[in-house]
């Protein structure tokens, strides 16, 4: 009998090699504005966990957490605890070493976000945590409140000299200020120089129309340089958006393909059976455009459409997607606005067989409310490589299932060449990048049905990343908290995109505001959208893609 020796997954699987390979961080604090919030304890906090079990985080770190609720640092670790256990895919229970350790690097600091006092408190509460923790007076301030107490923030971090730690005793930082090496007025505005820096990391939503986002974009600038300005978007961070750029320019074969020569349209489909949730008041503010497709559908039409970047560096990178940001026309009329793009609004209906509300008869929502949970768009990319490629837009929520996937539709091959084959009958050939959940990459392609006979049948070639890779990918927070730690923007949303975007959803909105709304609900929950996003690409001899 032989013996069989099994050897150790990563070893099978030589797709996983290099998986592991780790970039350091400077030590830093991350003080979390919002600390009691919904977005901290169900995102933001795990992935600190799970990058410190992994020792991914600094030898020097910490988190200050900052809001009005009163809580002692004691309080604050065990409530952060709590929601670890629950989010994390690490449980504190597993491992109480791991989590006492990452709990010594937690404090808590009660304010108004108002209040230049609790500034003060933050300060010294930073001085003590420097010492405490090695934390080397390198700062990131996260905003993760809503979005009204930004302005405030910003401008207590710009007045008490926390932005720029001029009013500190930061001992690295002042040693260097004292030999007067660098202009103490660009101090902080540098990496690279061994000097203490000072972040800012802004949640979403950034603004609520482009003229709110201009201003926030001014108040911020006045505090921190562009550079170490990190306007998060948490698609960026998934895995399979980044390969967007990586299977487009690591490979040879696609690229020739990639633009109206062959390309007969582009959809991009975010698809989610959830409903708003507890989240009436934030959705009530926002609807689908503002919540969905200003950011994150915007960010993957510019990967899907961006020409390749000289260099995959954050300038190069991002000047490339706000060249697509320009190319897309903002819609001038309100009739342009009725002709492309599509509102809807889910009633009551069922979802996997389970029976659920409409969105008025969710708690909190108005019983009268015109707010879209659903938004269907049609865009033009006005440049050589797009002009005439329609690229369609849908999200939704209370879809019948949670899909995101953007499906590259090509042209019909231009001569049906086999008997019996009208060309018009060939299925075109569609490349699909599932974004998420069943995350891959699938072609489309005619082939000969077995038999005496030519006979043509659609079949699918696949790529699933569980498959090949054997792995379960981390959240797409713990990359780009990652990258904001270590000071790279490249994944984060530059000023002028954020406002190229908000420019062509502005248009959107200003429009709708000429149209009556339709009547809503005008889809049922668990069907797929309303009738007349069907219709918006119907008119153009095309179909959705069925998911
Ligand atoms: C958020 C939106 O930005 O993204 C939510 O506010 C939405 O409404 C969520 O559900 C979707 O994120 P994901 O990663 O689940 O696709």
């Amino acid at each position: 009998m032989v013996a069989v020796t099994t050897k150790p997954a990563a070893v099978d699987n030589p797709l996983r090699e290099g998986l592991r390979m780790h970039r350091t961080a400077d030590p830093c604090a991350v003080v979390m504005f919002g600390a009691t919030g919904d977005l901290a304890h169900r995102k933001l906090y795990e992935a600190f966990y799970n990058l410190s079990v992994e020792r991914r985080l600094p030898q020097g770190f910490a988190i200050v957490g900052f809001a009005r609720r009163p809580l002692t640092d004691d309080e604050f670790r065990e409530s952060v605890k709590e929601s670890v256990e629950k989010y994390a895919r690490n449980k504190p229970s597993q491992r109480p070493s791991a989590w006492n350790a990452f709990a010594q690097g937690l404090f808590y600091v009660s304010s108004d976000f108002d209040d230049a006092e609790g500034y003060t408190k933050l300060a010294s509460k930073l001085e003590e945590v420097d010492k405490q923790r090695g934390t080397m007076g390198n700062r990131i301030f996260y905003l993760s409140t809503p979005p009204d107490f930004y302005s405030h923030i910003i401008g207590h971090l710009g007045e008490s000299g926390l932005a720029s730690g001029k009013s500190q005793g930061v001992s690295k930082a002042t040693s260097v200020l004292n030999t007067g090496t660098l202009n103490p007025n660009t101090f902080f505005a540098h990496d690279g120089t061994g000097a203490a820096w000072r972040r800012i990391v802004v949640e979403k939503p950034f603004g609520h129309d482009l003229a709110s986002a201009q201003e926030l974009n001014r108040q911020i600038s006045e505090v921190f340089p562009e550079d170490h300005i990190f306007r998060i978007d948490h698609y960026l961070g998934k895995e399979t958006v980044q390969n967007i750029l990586v299977f487009r320019f690591a490979n040879g074969i696609f690229e020739p393909l990639w633009s109206r020569r062959y390309v007969d349209h582009v959809q991009i489909t975010v698809a989610e059976s959830l409903g708003v949730e507890d989240r009436a008041s934030y959705y009530e503010t926002a609807g689908a455009l503002r919540d969905m497709l200003q950011n994150h559908m915007m960010e993957l039409l510019t990967l899907v459409a961006m020409e390749p970047p000289t260099a995959f560096d954050a300038q190069s990178v991002r000047d490339e997607k706000a060249k697509v940001l320009r190319a897309v026309k903002p819609f001038a009329t309100p009739g342009e606005v009725a002709q492309n793009t599509i509102r809807g609004q889910y009633g009551p209906g069922a979802i996997y067989g389970k029976a659920v509300p409409g969105y008025r008869q969710e708690k909190d929502i108005p019983h009268n409310s015109n707010i879209e949970t659903y938004v269907a768009a049609r865009f033009f990319v006005d440049n050589w490589r797009w002009a005439g490629v329609p690229f369609y837009l849908r999200h939704g929520k209370r879809l019948p299932k949670r899909d995101t996937e953007i499906s590259i539709h090509f042209k019909a091959a231009p001569h049906a060449l086999f008997q019996h084959t009208a060309a018009d009958e060939l299925e075109p050939n569609v490349l699909v990048l599932h974004i998420q959940p069943d995350e891959g990459i699938s072609l489309n392609f005619e082939s000969k049905l077995p038999g005496p006979s030519i006979k043509l049948r659609s079949v699918e070639m696949n790529f699933n990343y569980g498959a090949s890779f054997g792995i379960e990918f981390a959240d797409a927070y713990e990359r780009l908290l990652m990258d904001a730690m270590l000071g790279d923007t490249t994944l984060f949303t530059r000023r002028d995109e954020v406002e190229l975007m908000w420019l062509i959803a502005t248009s959107i909105l200003e429009g709708w505001e000429h149209i009556p709304p339709p009547t809503f609900p005008n889809y049922r929950a668990g069907s797929w959208g309303p009738a007349v996003a069907d219709e918006l690409i119907a008119r153009d001899g095309r179909s959705w893609r069925r998911l």
